[in-house]
């Protein structure tokens, strides 16, 4: 085990918490900080405010090495290292809103035991250098900079955490490098070392290209409607080339989220801000935003327009085994949907009380898929949960007024949806007719 180190983490949100959990479950003594005294009761009466597998057990296990604060400035005053994990949302001009990140800076000012002030945020390339200017103006010439990108995908966050592909460490100077190093002592993973600049350009370069893939799959799905061919067949068959991966070729709705969506726009305005015109990525997100829009356009013409109509949406979040909803594919689908006046009845296991949020307000939220789906003259299936295997697919097709199922997330089997009686439409394949 590390040699315990003194750690305050920035950022009570799904990064905080895990880095937190994670390090304190590593033996360093943890206090995680946020601007929000809810959060913070939150967690100080041993209650989690978000859901990530496995992050509830550690917080309780590691529940001696962990404290819960909203004084930002006494934390800073007793750590030895600083973690900046807050988040940085997109601006309107689709660059990062850094200024939750400057705040956390801010609080820096005379802490005296500090020894590195390290950034999992994803910033654009700079921050970094513009922090240590900021750090050097506030008398902390001594204390190191360093970043450590996060690559973690939330649902199995604290899994990746403590068993990464890399640790990704950037950092100006050894003696920096050294200590992010040593803290994670215990991770089962190597370490990559480079300068701050390279660290910051990693992490959005791997989003960037992961997005890549998912566009690039959602391509082959929509050119294989058109021409024929299975696209699920087509992708497996390619990811099987070592070169080329099996992961992020399923097509489907798009990619939503906390990062993708967001890195990708923020790595070209980077990119637009420097004079370079980053045309690979421009078409990614193009493609992504287009392939939001393809089961509306579907399921109006599988239904002679979507006026009066009513759809049911199964699943919200933008993926399984999360209860995030930033940036999910269905917001885009239901406010198109409800737009082209079609009555919206939606489920899903885990997404929070979005009922006063747009576009969610308008519609119906229900407690099973097979409740949600009654009366509906079409389904879509928004995201792959499990309990929609479990679904009674015969009894769930008689109860809508017309069996028609858009599987956005190819999520069900084609064969079984047809043997149930419904007119089957998925992505990247032909349309099957009930049986
Ligand atoms: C992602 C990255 O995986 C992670 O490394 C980074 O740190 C943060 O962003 P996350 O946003 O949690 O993690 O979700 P992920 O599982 O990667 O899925 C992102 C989106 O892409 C989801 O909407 C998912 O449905 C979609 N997706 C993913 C596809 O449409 N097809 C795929 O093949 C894979």
């Amino acid at each position: 085990m590390a040699q315990g180190r003194r750690i305050a983490i920035y950022g009570a949100g799904y990064i905080g918490l895990v880095t937190g959990a994670c390090f304190a479950s590593l033996g360093h003594h943890v206090t995680v900080v946020d601007i929000q005294q809810e959060r913070i009761d939150m967690l100080n009466a041993g209650r989690v405010p978000i859901y990530e597998p496995g992050l509830a057990e550690l917080l309780r296990d590691h529940g001696d090495r962990l404290t819960f604060t909203v004084d930002g400035r006494t934390a800073a005053a007793r750590a030895e290292v600083v973690y900046v994990c807050v988040d940085t949302p997109p601006t309107v001009s689709g660059d990062a809103d850094l200024s939750r990140v400057w705040n956390v800076v801010r609080v820096l000012e005379g802490a005296e035991r500090l020894q590195a002030v390290v950034t999992k945020s994803t910033v654009p390339v700079g921050t970094g250098a513009r922090i240590r200017a900021a750090l050097d103006g506030m008398g902390l010439v001594a204390v190191g900079y360093g970043s450590n990108p996060e690559f973690t995908a939330e649902g199995r966050a604290v899994g990746d955490f403590m068993n990464p592909d890399r640790v990704v460490v950037g950092a100006a100077d050894d003696a920096t490098a050294r200590l992010i190093a040593e803290i994670h002592q215990g991770v089962n993973g190597p370490v990559v070392v480079m300068d701050v600049e390279s660290a910051e350009l990693t992490k959005l370069a791997a989003n960037a290209l992961l997005a890549t893939k998912i566009s690039f799959a959602n391509e082959i799905a929509n050119l294989a409607e058109a021409v024929g061919g299975d696209a699920a067949s087509v992708l497996q068959a390619v990811g099987m080339d070592h070169r080329l991966g099996a992961h992020f070729l399923n097509p489907g709705l798009g990619y939503g989220g906390s990062c993708f969506p967001k890195d990708t726009t923020a790595l070209k305005t980077l990119a637009g801000s420097a004079g370079y015109h980053f045309q690979l990525l421009a078409a990614v997100i193009e493609v992504n935003s287009l392939q939001q829009r393809r089961p509306v356009i579907r399921l109006k013409e599988a239904l002679d327009g979507l006026s009066g109509r009513t759809v049911a949406v199964l699943g919200m979040t933008f993926k399984p085994g999360t209860d995030d909803m930033r940036e999910a594919p269905s917001r885009v689908i239901v406010g198109r949907l409800l737009a082209e006046g079609a009555t919206v009845r939606c489920w899903d296991p885990l997404a929070p009380d979005v009922s006063g949020a747009e576009p969610w307000s308008a519609t119906t939220r229900h407690h099973s898929p097979i409740e949600a789906l009654q009366g509906a003259d079409a389904a879509l299936v928004a995201t792959e949960w499990p309990a929609l295997q479990q679904v009674p697919w015969q009894e769930a097709a008689a109860a809508m007024a017309r069996p028609l199922l858009f599987d956005g997330r190819n999520a069900l089997d084609p064969a079984e949806m047809t043997a149930a009686g419904f007119t089957y439409l998925s992505v990247g394949r032909a349309d099957l007719p009930p049986r």
